[in-house]
């Protein structure tokens, strides 16, 4: 059978992805496996293209990483999502402690941004300019952006991102939207607002982190609720996550669990593409993240495919 980004952008999406990391960029078959265009059409870097990567003091700028992550992409033919502009997690204590007042604060997420989107200016397909903007009760995270900024601080983001590079498509990304509850009614609201200003947002990244036997049954009402407010959708940081040790029954339950997500996308027009956070177990975020739990990716540790994959193939 053919590969995920051939059979992907059959479909008409613009790619099927995985993220990635420089540590990772060592291992050969690793890279291998990555790099062939026919699997992943996309990738994003899990780490490089941070506040904390970029911009660790004030002014001073790093794109050692993140050149890294897209100078692959470039020689793989793959597109390249820019994660991320704002967010309050992996943000340098310079900003994080706070202490500005508005102006300066609004100067510092614009500086930032149109350094970091304009670095990498011609060579992204999308940004997350904002990434988790919610608490999961659907109220503004109370970080130093909106604490100095209240929800503004969003659009100055978007705003910044857009000019530095008009060619990129501007997102806002976020989890737990991928089912209706008041977190989803607070990012469909802001999609509202935002638009209603004319403020620029061209799409809502869903994350899709998600457990086995657990995947929201709304993710393809979601994703239209999302479209129908005139922005794309994608599917940014997929992966399914069971408690160890995994068990055939287990695999096979993340098997239909990943084709249920990839079909979701599928049945919307408006969802242009699905990425995975990283392709292997032995790459993967969740077990130091999530204690106990673990081989989430369609890869196990080893480089070799799971049922998960066939999952994908099955409803690409
Ligand atoms: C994760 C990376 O994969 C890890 O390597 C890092 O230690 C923490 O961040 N949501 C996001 C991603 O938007 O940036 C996070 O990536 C995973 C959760």
């Amino acid at each position: 059978t053919a590969e995920l980004n051939t059979l992907a952008t059959g479909l008409g999406w613009k790619y099927f992805g995985s993220a990635t990391d420089n540590p990772e960029l060592t291992d050969a078959a690793y890279v291998a496996i990555l790099s062939d265009n026919k699997m992943f059409g996309q990738i994003t870097p899990g780490n490089s293209m941070k506040w904390d990567a970029t911009e660790p003091e004030r002014g001073t700028f790093t794109f050692a990483g993140g050149d890294a992550i897209a100078s692959l992409a470039e020689g793989n033919g793959q597109l390249l999502r820019g994660h991320n502009c704002v967010w309050y997690n992996q943000l340098p204590s310079w900003v994080s402690s706070g202490g500005f007042d508005a102006a300066t604060l609004t100067s510092i997420i614009q500086t930032h941004c149109s350094t970091v989107v304009g670095h990498y200016k011609g060579k992204i397909y999308s940004w997350d300019v904002v990434n988790e903007p919610f608490n999961d009760d659907g109220t503004w995270r109370t970080d130093v952006f909106y604490n100095t900024l209240n929800t503004a601080y969003v659009g100055i983001a978007l705003n910044a991102a857009r000019s530095a590079d008009p060619a990129a498509k501007v997102y806002i990304n976020e989890y737990n939207i991928e089912y209706a509850g008041a977190k989803q009614t607070s990012m469909l609201n802001l999609v509202k607002s935002l638009k209603a200003a004319g403020t620029p947002l061209d799409g809502i990244g869903l994350q899709c982190h998600f457990i086995v036997g657990e995947v929201p049954t709304g993710l393809q009402a979601s994703l239209e609720a999302f479209t129908a407010l005139g922005v794309e959708v994608a599917l940014t940081e997929v992966d399914i996550r069971m408690t160890l040790p995994s068990t055939p029954a287990l695999l096979a339950q993340q098997q239909k669990d990943y084709q249920s997500v990839v079909a979701a996308c599928k049945a919307v027009s408006g969802c242009v593409g699905v990425t995975i956070w990283d392709y292997t177990d032995k790459y993967s975020w969740v077990p130091s993240t999530f204690p106990g739990q673990g081989a989430a990716c369609p890869w196990d540790q080893n480089l070799v495919k799971k049922p998960a994959y066939d999952g994908i193939v099955a409803a690409l």
